[in-house]
């Protein structure tokens, strides 16, 4: 994806080639080095704790677990994770990602060298990644109450009858879902996951089981407590989320701010959200200008049109004429249905699962189930 980096670490016991890999490495953006552990034991619990895409592994480590060894229990206990390993003529390695070795570097090597095997090794592992059978879709819109939150949410109850679902409370500072559903201010949030050392039960301890029996990844309960959440704890939570459900559906604040972009980029499908409202529309058009810019393709794009037969004067082909692009679902109004459920904290799609805004819904959680199928065709008829 554009603009997404690749995160590196390297296993290097030799100070001199690991500064001389960091030199390398500093005039350019694309990839990023994390850390350099300079012993074999220590690789594995960085690798798990870092998350990096690649990691380069010396191959002649000295000391108790060598250089093979290493890419063996990365490629075991992390298998996502592309591993390189870096030798010297004297000792030719054969390239085997069965024992965890995606790509062989031998020194002396060019700057293009490294950054180009760093390069294939992570773009191999993001198409695997892409593999993944989890959906995460972002709800975007720049324009405020368009009824990004009430959709993450009826989406997300609607995905969850059948299937694993977390729903992302991406309003980093008024908390979104917290107001919907009267969660209780001690309830954990992302701030309370750890800095840098995320792992899989960390996520479990804070997440919020919502009584529809999906689980909710809150924001925190105070305004200034959001300058607490960096871009990456938001990647790496993003990232775990990923592997542990089917669906990651992410509610954002109405803007396209450094926060908001990570969740846009995370996202396998954007779902823009607008109505018949020319601040909404002109918004939206503003952002598939920037869009395009970043290099999002079009296919990670949808579009909803909430509250469609509200047309205050608009009709749908003057707003897809505006947006350069087509709207893929309409969803109807129903003001008294959508404040009752809201205002109790339910869905509507479990609690009015008759009405036409339920059924509106439903085809888009629909969609988004046919899409992920489509995604991985060991899922299809799923
Ligand atoms: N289809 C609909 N029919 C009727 N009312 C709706 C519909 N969708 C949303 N609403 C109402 O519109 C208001 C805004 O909805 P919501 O809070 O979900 O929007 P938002 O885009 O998340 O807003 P914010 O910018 O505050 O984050 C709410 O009062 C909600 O009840
Ligand atoms: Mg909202």
């Amino acid at each position: 994806m554009a603009g997404e980096q690749i995160r590196l670490l390297i296993v290097e016991d030799v100070p001199q080639v690991a500064s001389h890999v960091r030199a390398m490495l500093q005039a350019q953006h694309q990839i990023k080095m994390l850390d350099v552990v300079t012993s074999g034991d220590r690789a594995l619990t960085a690798v798990t704790e870092m998350k990096p895409d690649v990691v380069i592994v010396d191959a002649l480590l000295q000391g108790r677990v060598g250089g093979q060894q290493v890419a063996q229990q990365i490629r075991q206990a992390e298998p996502g994770v592309g591993v390189i390993m870096l030798t010297v003529p004297q000792n030719p390695v054969k390239e085997s990602p069965e024992r965890g070795i995606d790509a062989v570097l031998t020194m002396p090597f060019t700057g293009f060298d490294l950054t180009t095997v760093v390069r294939k090794v992570g773009e191999a592992r993001s198409t695997e990644a892409a593999r993944s059978n989890s959906l995460v879709v972002t709800l975007f819109s720049p324009k405020g109450g368009v009824g990004r939150t009430t959709l993450a949410y009826n989406l997300a109850v609607a995905l969850g009858q059948q299937h694993r679902v977390c729903l992302v409370d991406g309003s980093l500072q008024f908390s979104d879902l917290r107001g919907l559903l009267r969660v209780p201010a001690v309830a954990p949030s992302i701030v309370n996951l750890p800095t840098d050392r995320i792992r899989e039960q960390d996520l479990a301890d804070v997440t919020w089981r919502d009584p529809s029996g999906i689980d909710i990844l809150l924001a925190p309960p105070r305004v200034e407590m959001a300058e607490m959440v960096t871009t990456r704890d938001i990647e790496k939570a993003l990232s775990l989320l990923r592997q542990l459900y089917d669906f990651v559906i992410i509610d954002t604040r109405a803007a396209l701010s450094e926060d908001v972009l990570v969740y846009l980029d995370s996202a396998d499908l954007i779902l823009q959200v607008l109505t018949y409202d020319s601040m909404a529309i002109r918004g939206l058009a503003m952002a598939a200008e920037t869009f395009a810019a970043i290099g999002y393709p079009a296919t990670k794009l949808a579009t909803i049109l909430n509250r469609a037969d509200a047309a205050g004067g608009f009709d749908r082909s003057d707003v897809e004429q505006a947006l350069g692009s087509r709207i893929d679902f309409e969803i109807v109004s129903d003001g008294r249905l959508v404040l009752a459920a809201n205002n109790e904290g339910i869905a509507f799609v479990s609690s009015s699962p008759e009405s036409q805004i339920a059924k509106d819904v439903g085809q888009v959680a629909n969609a988004l189930a046919a899409h992920r199928s489509a995604r991985s065709p060991a899922l299809a008829g799923r």
